[in-house]
């Protein structure tokens, strides 16, 4: 029987699959269509210590194989969610996990403090890597200073697993995940969107009020493997890989070049039930392939 349990810092996930933050709700609005229960964690949609309007409409335009969005962070606050999401969603048997964003290294601290004390809250994510917003927290992901400054003054009041979700809008990724596990990141995620943008040719205008925009979707899991790739080679914490998972092949591969665990997003808004039909057919790929444990197949892509 295939085990596919897999460790993140101080998580037991009961098998590799995540909802990305952002693209789940919290998860209420998907009970209709999956257990929620089967999944290995869901990760929240990005939360800030005060409420966010989100950006002007529009937000979202289609491209080839994925999507562009410019959502802006959208959400009621800390408090909102610790007072009317978080007893809604503590009674899921799944890992919470909530992604933190703001725009100082004091909202990070001072949002992460209000999360810190819930008992059914086993991490958070650190979302240093946001393109949709004028002060989202990319800036933080795109210089190792400033992203090991974010993870060290957030360390310093979390003691939970911390998770720090990495920008793909720099040159060396690779640097940058390695300046936050010296600062005690638990784990890396990536990626989060790449800076993109669209023209409606007609009109003239951009496709989104912000000009630019995230691109998500199949289109970009190419640059996100080879990223997951070059990160699992350069830190001894575990990967969580990212970027256009649409089935148990994709999930399989990002693994194979480095992910203990990975999140599934875009495709989320094509199939809901997604997420239980990729868990499903990583267990049948490893019994066919007589694997017991999924860290045998963590980094486990041979060079010719
Ligand atoms: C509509 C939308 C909203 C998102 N919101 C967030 C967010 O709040 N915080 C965050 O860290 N990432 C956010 N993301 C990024 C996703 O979590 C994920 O990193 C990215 O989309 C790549 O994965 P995918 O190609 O499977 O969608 C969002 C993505 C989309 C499409």
């Amino acid at each position: 029987m295939a085990r596919l349990e897999v460790t993140i810092g101080g998580l037991q996930l009961r098998n590799p699959v995540m909802t990305a933050s952002g693209t789940f709700g919290y998860g209420t609005e998907y009970t209709d269509f999956m257990d929620l229960n089967r999944l290995g964690g869901m990760i929240v949609k990005g939360t800030t210590l005060e409420p966010r309007q989100g950006n002007d409409y529009p937000r979202m335009a289609e491209t080839p194989s994925g999507m562009l969005n410019a959502v802006g962070l959208q959400n009621k606050g800390v408090d909102y969610f610790v007072e009317h999401l978080y007893p809604v969603i503590k009674e899921y048997d799944t890992h919470i996990i909530v992604n933190v964003s703001g725009s100082t290294v004091e909202d990070y601290v001072a949002c992460t403090e209000k999360l810190a004390g819930l008992e059914k809250i086993p991490a958070i994510e650190l979302n240093i890597s946001c393109p949709n917003v004028k002060e989202g927290g990319m800036a933080f992901g795109t210089t190792c200073a400033s992203a090991a400054r974010v993870t060290h003054a957030v360390r310093q009041v979390y003691p939970g697993t911390l998770i720090v979700k990495l920008s793909p809008n720099v040159t060396d990724i690779a640097e940058i995940a390695r300046s936050v596990e010296a600062e005690g990141a638990d784990a890396v995620s990536l990626v989060n969107t790449f800076l993109g943008m669209a023209i409606d040719v007609e009109r003239r205008k951009p496709k989104l009020s912000t000009v630019t925009g995230g691109l998500s979707g199949p289109c970009i899991k190419p640059i996100a493997v080879r990223m997951v790739w070059q990160v699992y080679h350069a830190v001894g914490i575990p990967v969580i890989g990212m970027g256009g998972i649409c089935n148990w092949q994709d999930a399989i591969e990002f693994i194979l070049a480095g992910a203990t665990a990975i999140q599934v997003g875009t495709c989320n808004f094509v199939d809901p039930a997604v997420t239980v039909k990729i868990v499903r057919g990583i267990r049948e790929y490893m019994e066919r392939h007589g694997i017991a444990s999924v860290s045998e197949l963590v980094g486990g892509m041979e060079l010719f």
